[in-house]
């Protein structure tokens, strides 16, 4: 862990507002994000942790406290710049999957980068590649419905790292799948974690997995209560 953190809390709260009342959902959490490391949000439902995620994937604003990312405050980054960093080096990974049903694996994972603006022959060459390491070339051509919740969440993973983002974010991508499915999903995500050197943060309410994790942190009713390293 030699390296700077990709993202970094200070003293972060985040209190929801609806109408008059307030809804407390992060109090006070510091933090670190390590680079080119896998890992992990372990908390029960209602502890925060898909708050936290969406602070960390800069999709909301803290708020109480600061967030760097790539050592520059987000506070201080327009909401266009925001929009255009998100979409170069976040890739984000959902519980229900969120492919879009019309298209096919192949083009699904194709998408972010005909957002990009890329050529279509770079397009297919990059989605093809990353389809296969995720073990469904040959599923290319399915939609969504012809394949399996485990097949979806690799299609998902792809999608979410075809363009190469440093930052992969998996808010409990197996909350969908069985134990087993699930348990393969998340050895998948880091040995593509490894090959690909990006970093990334998964979160689940699963003590489980805990073994499948590097970094390991702990929240509980908004609160970071243990953050440790489970394995090198
Ligand atoms: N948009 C919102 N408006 C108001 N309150 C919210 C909002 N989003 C979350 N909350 C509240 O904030 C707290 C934390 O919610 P959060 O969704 O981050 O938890 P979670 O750990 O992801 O839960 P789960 O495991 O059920 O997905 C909860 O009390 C929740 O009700
Ligand atoms: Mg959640």
């Amino acid at each position: 862990m030699s390296e700077e953190p990709v993202v970094i809390f200070k003293s972060v709260s985040k209190i929801y507002q609806m109408g008059e009342v307030s809804i407390p959902a992060l109090n006070n959490v510091s933090l670190s994000i390590p680079k080119r490391r896998f890992s992990m949000v372990l908390g029960p439902s209602g502890s925060g942790k898909t708050t936290l995620l969406n602070l960390i994937g800069c999709l909301d604003q803290p708020t109480n406290g600061t967030i760097e990312i790539c050592g520059e405050k987000i506070a201080a980054i327009s909401d266009d710049m925001m929009s255009d960093f998100r979409a170069q080096n976040i890739g984000f990974i959902f519980q229900n999957f969120n492919l879009i049903p019309v298209l096919t694996a192949f083009e699904n994972v194709e998408y972010p980068l005909t957002l990009l603006g890329m050529s279509p022959s770079i397009r297919r060459e990059k989605s093809l590649s990353i389809l296969e390491s995720v073990g469904l070339k040959d599923h290319a051509r399915h939609r969504p419905n012809q394949l399996s919740g485990g097949q979806k969440q690799r299609v998902a993973i792809a999608r979410a790292l075809v363009k190469g983002p440093m930052l992969v974010l998996a808010d409990e991508p197996t909350a969908n799948l069985d134990s087993k499915t699930g348990a393969s999903i998340i050895d998948l995500m880091y040995t593509i974690q490894e090959q690909y050197g990006a970093t990334f943060v998964f979160s689940t309410h699963d003590p489980q997995l805990i073994s499948h994790a590097q970094d390991v942190f702990s929240i509980r009713d908004g609160e970071l209560i243990e953050h440790h390293t489970e394995r090198g």
